[in-house]
C-alpha cells in the first residue's frame, strides 16, 4: 500500500477521497496467533479491520483519531486558515496534523513527548498544572487563541465515579482556560464520556458559548464512551 504524506497542499476531505479506494482493498481477517491472549487477539484483530486504521496508515496520520477532527471539522467548520489553535491532549499528535495542515498555527500540550510536527510548537506537561497552562500563554506571545480542542482523557481506573470527576476536571480546567484565552467568537471541541456532560458542566457551557452540541464522529468506535462537546459562538466574560 502507498504511502500518501500529510502535506499543506492536501486538505484532509482529499485524503479521504483518495483513501475510499484503499478501504475497498481491506478483506476482513481473523488473528488465530495462540500466544495473545484472546483480549490481546480481538485488539489486534480490532486494528486489522478496522477501515480507520487503514486510511490512518494511507493518509500519513499517526493514528486514527485524526479522522473525528476530521468528521468534526467537516460538520461544523470550525478551524479556518486564519485559526490559532491550542491541541490539550494531542499525543501522538494526529489531531495536531489536521489542524495544522488547515491552520495558521497550533500549540500542543501533552503529559507524554509526541514526535517533533512542522507547524507545531508542542509543550510536554500536564494542563491541570499552573506552571504549564503559563507556557502555553507565552507561546501565544500575546495572541487570542481561536479553536481549543481538547482530546484530553485521564487514565481510566474502571470505577464510573471517579472516571467522571477526572474527566470533569479537565473540561473545567479547558472552559477556564478558554474564559482568559479564547477570542470572542471562539471555539471549544471537548472530549466527555458517559452520556455526556454533566447538567453542571452543560450550564457552564451555555453561560459561555452561543451553541453546545454533543457529536459522536463515526470514527469513535460505537463502544467507547467517548463523545465530543463542541461550543461555538464564545461570550467572553471580560
Ligand atoms: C486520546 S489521547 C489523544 C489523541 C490525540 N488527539 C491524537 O489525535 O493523537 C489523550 C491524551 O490526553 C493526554 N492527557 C490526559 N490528561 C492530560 C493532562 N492533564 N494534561 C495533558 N495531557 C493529558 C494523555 O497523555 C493522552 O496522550
Amino acid at each position: 500500500m502507498g504511502v500518501l504524506r500529510v502535506s499543506e497542499h492536501l486538505p484532509p476531505c482529499v485524503i479521504i477521497n483518495t483513501v475510499v479506494q484503499v478501504l475497498s482493498s481491506v478483506v476482513p481477517e481473523k488473528v488465530h496467533n495462540k500466544r495473545l491472549k484472546q483480549s490481546s487477539r480481538n485488539w489486534v484483530q480490532r486494528q486489522i479491520n478496522d477501515p480507520y486504521v487503514a486510511m490512518a496508515k494511507a493518509s500519513g496520520y499517526r493514528t486514527r483519531a485524526a479522522f473525528k477532527l476530521v468528521e468534526i471539522q467537516k460538520k461544523f467548520g470550525v478551524l479556518k486558515k486564519s485559526s490559532i489553535v491550542v491541541d490539550l491532549g494531542a499525543a501522538p499528535g494526529s489531531w495536531s496534523q489536521v489542524a495544522s495542515t488547515l491552520c495558521k498555527q497550533v500549540i500542543a500540550v501533552d503529559l507524554l513527548d509526541i514526535k517533533p510536527l512542522p507547524g507545531v510548537h508542542f509543550i510536554r506537561g500536564d494542563f491541570l498544572e499552573e506552571a504549564t497552562v503559563r507556557l502555553v500563554v507565552d507561546a501565544l506571545d500575546g495572541e487570542r487563541v481561536d479553536v481549543v480542542l481538547s482530546d484530553m482523557a485521564p487514565n481510566s481506573c474502571g470505577i464510573k465515579k471517579v472516571d467522571h470527576i477526572r474527566i470533569t476536571s479537565l473540561v473545567e480546567a479547558v472552559y477556564e482556560f478558554c474564559d482568559e484565552m479564547l477570542r470572542p467568537g471562539g471555539a471549544m471541541i471537548a472530549k466527555v464520556f458517559q452520556g455526556g456532560a454533566s447538567p453542571d458542566i452543560l450550564c457552564n457551557l451555555k453561560r459561555r458559548f452561543q451553541t453546545v452540541t454533543h457529536f459522536k464522529p463515526t470514527a469513535s468506535r460505537k463502544e467507547s464512551p467517548e463523545l465530543y462537546l463542541i461550543s461555538t459562538g464564545f461570550r467572553s466574560p471580560h
